[in-house]
């Protein structure tokens, strides 16, 4: 058994053609596969998009391993029924809703046993749409191995740091980062804290990327240098593991006689990433109004339309404000694209309680939603004459243009709230009409 060490375990930039080798003279030079790797490893290509994408939209790695990724026991289910795709095709409530977090087990549960199907709404067949998941789990993956061919996740937790091994190298994050583990990438996850939880959007659609920045120029939002990719790294164990699938939207386990993290090294574009969102350049209004929620885009997966995503990752971090003769929180709006939101922590600007740091709301296609009550009181007698500030929170939406149908789990849950609508009934009438 052996274990790569290494130093600096990030290479900055996205989408960057990186090149990386945890044991030196690994990387062929002037051609991918070489007939004879060198260190006796075997070559192997990672195709993360068609292999006739355009160029700019281009994703694939080339791998230099110890074993193909083809080695490995025939694959029969893997039962966790919490987890899957089956989105339904029935009736969806037009009801606003939103769920407490979800409890932490009390049995020994790991990240692929932890994850629990919230939402979605497309297929990976159709290769639109997202699978919208929450997890909550008390141990490290344990000679299991885990990857999904259905799409790439990005993972936000909430509770707890998560170390994650995957076949390109470490990613470590915590709450307020995020990972994302591109489709196919084989990975463990093990829980340095113990309890942890946090949410996962699965993306079927194209490969997230950095939004268009228009008319506010070159810089701002998220900017590329902070994504950060791990260089090479990799495991030589041998033992009687095993290596769960995600295959069109079910779960599949094979046994695997070795660690599938065997990655000599790697160089190409496609490869898993982390992002801090605190170092999320906030653009925002300086006058009157405030604008679209777009303004606050991390990550978004573009649709066939122009302008209209397939998923948007849209984070609503501490901020100034400073506009004037505005109603300064979240106005009431409907929006013909569906949210789904969560809370990493402290409190979301447009509700007063009940939107709990691991909580989720869903306001599907043309919901009528905004802020509570007491948050539209506030707001409505605010001293705008004064900046104001929001300091430590870190809400987030995972919005899509197509309507994102609860699970049956969901829907039933014991931490829905049932009386969420609530929250809006303590609005008073304020009109009166001029008189005559
Ligand atoms: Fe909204």
């Amino acid at each position: 058994m052996s274990t790569s060490k290494i130093d600096n375990p990030y290479q900055s930039g996205f989408g960057n053609d990186f090149a990386t080798e945890a044991v030196a003279g690994t990387l062929p030079v002037g051609r991918n596969s070489p007939q004879r790797v060198a260190h006796g490893l075997y070559a192997e290509q990672l195709s993360g998009t068609a292999f006739t994408a355009p160029r700019r939209e281009n994703r694939r790695s080339w791998l230099y391993r110890i074993r193909p990724a083809a080695m490995h026991g025939t694959f029969a289910p893997f039962s966790q029924p919490a987890f899957h795709n089956d989105f339904g095709t029935g009736p969806v409530s037009p009801d606003q809703l939103r769920w407490s977090p979800l409890p932490l087990p009390e049995t020994p549960t790991d990240f692929v046993e932890g994850l629990y199907t919230m939402a979605g709404n497309g297929s990976a067949e159709g290769q639109h749409g997202v699978g919208i998941h929450l997890y909550a789990a008390n141990r490290s993956m344990q000679g299991r191995y885990f990857y999904s061919a259905d799409g790439e996740l990005l993972i936000l937790p909430q509770q707890g740091r998560l170390h994650i091994a995957t076949e390109l190298g470490a990613i470590d994050i915590e709450p307020l980062q995020i990972a994302v583990i591109p489709r196919g990438v084989r990975f463990r996850v093990d829980l340095p804290d113990g309890a942890s939880r946090g949410y996962v959007c699965e993306n079927f659609g194209a490969l997230l990327r950095l939004p268009d920045l228009g008319p506010i120029g070159a810089n701002g939002l998220a900017n590329p240098r902070d994504f950060e990719t791990p260089v090479a790294s990799y495991e030589d164990i041998e033992g009687e593991f095993e290596l769960v699938a995600k295959f069109q939207g079910h779960l599949w386990r094979a046994d695997i006689g070795h660690s599938p993290l065997d990655v000599v090294g790697w160089h190409g574009n496609y490869a898993p990433y982390r992002y801090d969102l605190r170092r999320f350049n906030t653009i925002g209004s300086i006058s009157f109004d405030h604008p679209d929620p777009s303004i606050f885009t991390v990550l978004t997966s573009p649709s066939d339309t122009p302008g209209t995503a397939n998923l948007d990752f849209v984070i609503f971090p501490p901020r100034w404000l400073v506009a004037q003769d505005t109603f300064r929180p979240p106005w009431f709006h409907r929006n013909v694209a569906s949210e789904f939101m969560g809370l990493i922590h402290g409190v979301y600007d447009a509700k007063a309680d009940g939107f709990a740091p691991g909580g989720a709301s869903l306001h599907n296609c043309m919901t009528g939603h905004g802020p509570d009550a007491a948050t539209f009181e506030k707001g409505s007698s605010a001293d705008l004459s004064k900046p104001d500030v929001i300091r430590d929170t870190m809400a987030f939406m995972f919005e899509t243009r197509a309507v994102i149908r609860p699970t049956r789990q969901a829907i039933d849950a014991a931490h829905r709230q049932r009386d969420y609508q609530a929250c809006w009934a303590g609005l008073q009438k304020h009109f009166r009409p001029p008189a005559g």
